[in-house]
């Protein structure tokens, strides 16, 4: 079955048809062209596919597209500002954060919902705020190093 919602996605409303089961990962990048978000496991275990709901960090494999209707998204492409990257993005390029570069984005959603609500964290709460995204190569210091950095 097919459902409208109506989804603000970057600042961009979207009133669209979507069939029920699809999940928002796939309406962002199949509907949207939204590629930035990633699927790694597909099953809420790795992060890859992390965007902002609400202000709250979510798998967007574990949400479907129809409970997003109503609601504000932010994505990777959301947050960098006339073509300049954030803060966030340029910290894990300093540290060199990341190799693949496949659990980035949902590394820096995650560090994004956190710093938002806390532009202060500690180590712990940084640690935390990522404990949910994966990555295979890179390991978690430079991550962890590159958020402090727009801590402090
Ligand atoms: Fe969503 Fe892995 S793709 S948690
Ligand atoms: Fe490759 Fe994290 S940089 S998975």
């Amino acid at each position: 079955k097919v459902k409208e919602i109506t989804v603000t996605v970057n600042g961009e409303k979207h009133t669209v048809n979507v069939k029920e089961n699809k999940t928002l990962l796939q309406f962002l990048r199949e509907d949207l062209a939204l590629t930035g978000t990633k699927e790694g496991c597909g099953a809420g275990e790795c992060g890859a596919c992390t965007v902002i709901m609400n202000g709250k960090a979510v798998n967007s494999c574990l949400v479907l597209a129809v409970e997003a209707d109503g609601a504000e998204i932010i994505t990777i492409e959301g947050i960098t500002k006339d073509g300049e990257l954030s803060k966030i993005q340029k910290a894990f390029i300093k540290h060199q954060a990341f190799q693949c570069g496949f659990c980035t984005p949902g590394m820096i959603m995650s560090a994004k919902a956190l710093l938002d609500r806390n532009p202060n964290p500690t180590e712990e709460e940084i640690k935390e705020a990522i404990a949910g995204n994966l990555c295979r190569c890179t390991g978690y210091f430079p991550v962890i190093d590159a958020i402090k950095d727009v801590v402090e």
